[in-house]
């Protein structure tokens, strides 16, 4: 009986057969007494539903020891030991230089055409958002190995537009000191850190090593890793952790250069402050001079879940001489305010954008869907000044060997409104980029019989619309079965489950809806009002109408962009 499979690497990847649902076995792969690889996966005995992988190629022309292993409750790393039940399994590894069953990639079914998913595996978090030499650089939360949350590993994916992007493999996996938890990334312009080697500035990320879900388990700590190669390589700092234990589970270092105090920032989530009863959710911000020592200066208390703070400035209007910081947490809670060196200074009260997750029961041990853990990119130039912002997009997407998605990229801009300030979120203008052809229709009153959109039945759409609204009507957009309904009595605009306040101004709504095979995201009172959602429209429903289901009114305008495939080419 084999007990393990012994491998001579000479190709790219090694791929696992997957059964959702399988009993989960936790795999360990070594070269010599070095541990390069621990996952948990559910390995397919019989059918498998989709191949999972790793790049293994820095081990070219080594030879690697791949065993299924079972833990001993609470066992140290040294006590896992082979199986002796399912190591025959192993013969099931292919090890070659494609992707096993990559021939329908990014045609699959369900697999969104212009939000970012994975190749393969569960992702969540957007992670080291930074801008570099022309390139945007997408980190994020993944397990490679299931359609399940787990086994955290840093994956990334790159672009030059922020539309076509093109996943590399992962840079960052779990090891003793934990798994790969959320965290930041930046361009240390001025190495203030003292880690540049050649040509290239430092590439610097902050990440969460979850000592809870280490082997023995040990406290999660921060953690730096640093790209001397422009991120094509990464390597994690010697001297790791950059901020030792802080509290049980604090998390997800959001770094930023404070060029005014000459300082980098770092929010930290803390926890969850159980003496509190309402805004307990704690965080701190920390300050430094090189990203290895921190200062805790500040702590700061919000609602929701917590997780995911993030602090970054903002000009006011437009005004780059009027700078304001946006303090921002996962659940969409956030402050605007000033920084004076030493602390953030509110001067709002806790705002809430309508971006973020509702709470609910889900199969895949979820309980809310919608946007979630945004975070924004460091170090785009000042000759652009755009702030964009990207999120998960949290919620099942369905018999797929990939799950969760990106929403997609919104400026976000912050405006002086009659409410006081606000942050206003619209898709990046790159969007254009897949624009195939523009529909325009003027002027239309309408009832309740449903005119039908020249969409052709296309199911990638970008559609702007003004609709003029009586006092008492009910106006309904209709997107291929998805119903978004402007009720003009409560001033309320809805879809599926989600609901929200909006105004009609001089008797008229705006809507923007980008509508793609697993979401719908809605965008109105300019970008005021922004509610992202994971949906699978149904396959039988391929056309799109408007019509006033109570009383009447009038389309005014409405643009119907046709969209291409981001991963067409
Ligand atoms: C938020 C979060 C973070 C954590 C990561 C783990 O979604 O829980 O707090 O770092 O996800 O995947």
């Amino acid at each position: 009986m084999t007990t393990k499979r012994e491998l001579y690497i000479c190709h790219q990847y090694l791929n696992f057969p997957v059964k959702n649902g399988a009993a989960m076995r936790k795999v360990r792969i070594r070269v010599g007494d070095q541990v390069v690889r621990l996952f948990d996966i559910e390995w397919a005995e019989g059918d498998v539903d989709f191949w999972a992988f790793t790049d293994i190629s820095e081990f070219k022309d080594e030879q690697l020891i791949v065993e299924i292993v079972e833990t001993e409750k609470k066992a140290p790393l040294d006590n896992i030991r082979p199986s002796t039940s399912n190591s025959e399994n192993l013969l099931a590894i292919i090890h070659s230089d494609k992707v096993e069953g990559a021939e329908d990639l990014y045609k699959e079914k369900c697999r969104p055409q212009f939000h970012f998913t994975s190749r393969r595996g569960w992702i969540n978090d957007p992670n080291g958002l930074v801008f570099y030499k022309g390139v945007y650089h997408l980190f994020y939360q993944h397990n490679p190995y299931g359609r399940q949350w787990g086994n955290m590993h840093w994956g990334h994916a790159t672009s030059k537009n922020l539309v076509q992007w093109e996943e590399l493999s992962d840079v960052l996996y779990p090891d003793e000191m934990g798994t790969m938890f959320s965290g930041s990334g930046l361009v240390d312009w001025q190495n203030s850190s003292d880690l540049k080697r050649g040509p290239n500035e430092p590439l610097i990320c902050l990440y969460t090593a979850a000592g809870e879900y280490a082997d023995p388990k040990v406290p999660f700590t921060q953690c730096l890793m640093f790209s001397h190669d422009g991120a094509q390589s990464w390597h994690k700092y010697e001297n790791n952790p950059v901020l030792p234990p802080v509290a049980s589970g604090s998390r997800d270092p959001a770094v930023i250069w404070n060029p005014e105090f000459q300082q980098w920032m770092m929010v930290l989530y803390i926890g969850k402050n159980k003496e509190r009863e309402n805004n307990n959710q704690h965080f701190a911000l920390f300050r430094s001079k090189n990203l290895k020592e921190w200062e805790r200066i500040q702590d700061l208390f919000f609602p929701g879940t917590g997780e995911c703070g993030e602090c970054f400035p903002i000009a006011l209007d437009e005004d780059v001489e009027q700078i304001r910081w946006v303090f921002w947490t996962a659940d969409g809670y956030y402050l605007i305010g000033k920084f004076d060196g030493n602390k953030f200074i509110p001067e709002t009260e806790i705002l809430k954008s309508t971006y973020s997750a509702v709470r609910c029961e889900k199969s895949i041990g979820l309980n809310f869907r919608g946007g979630y853990a945004a975070q924004t990119w460091n170090d785009i130039p000042p000759e652009d000044g755009r702030r964009i912002q990207i999120a998960w997009l949290a919620d099942d997407i369905p018999d797929m060997p990939f799950n969760q998605q990106m929403t997609f990229p919104v400026e976000l801009t912050l405006l002086s409104t009659e409410s006081g300030l606000r942050l206003r979120s619209w898709p990046v203008k790159e969007i254009e980029l897949l624009y195939q052809q523009k529909r325009v229709i003027q002027n239309i009153e309408l009832s309740d019989t449903p005119t039908i959109l020249p969409t052709d039945e296309h199911d990638l759409l970008d559609i702007l619309v003004e609709i003029e609204v009586e006092d008492k009507s009910e106006f309904e957009l209709n997107l291929r079965g998805i119903s978004l309904i402007y009720d003009a009595e409560k001033q309320k605009l809805s879809c599926l489950d989600r609901t929200t306040c909006l105004k009609p101004v001089a008797g008229k709504i705006k809507l923007r809806v980008l509508l793609d095979r697993a979401s719908v995201e809605i965008y109105a009172a300019d970008g005021l009002v922004y509610i992202p959602i994971s949906v699978v429209p149904n396959e039988s429903e391929k056309s799109c109408f408007v019509y006033f289901p109570r009383g009447k009114g009038a389309v005014k305008e409405l643009h119907i962009f046709k969209l291409n495939s981001s991963w067409a080419n």
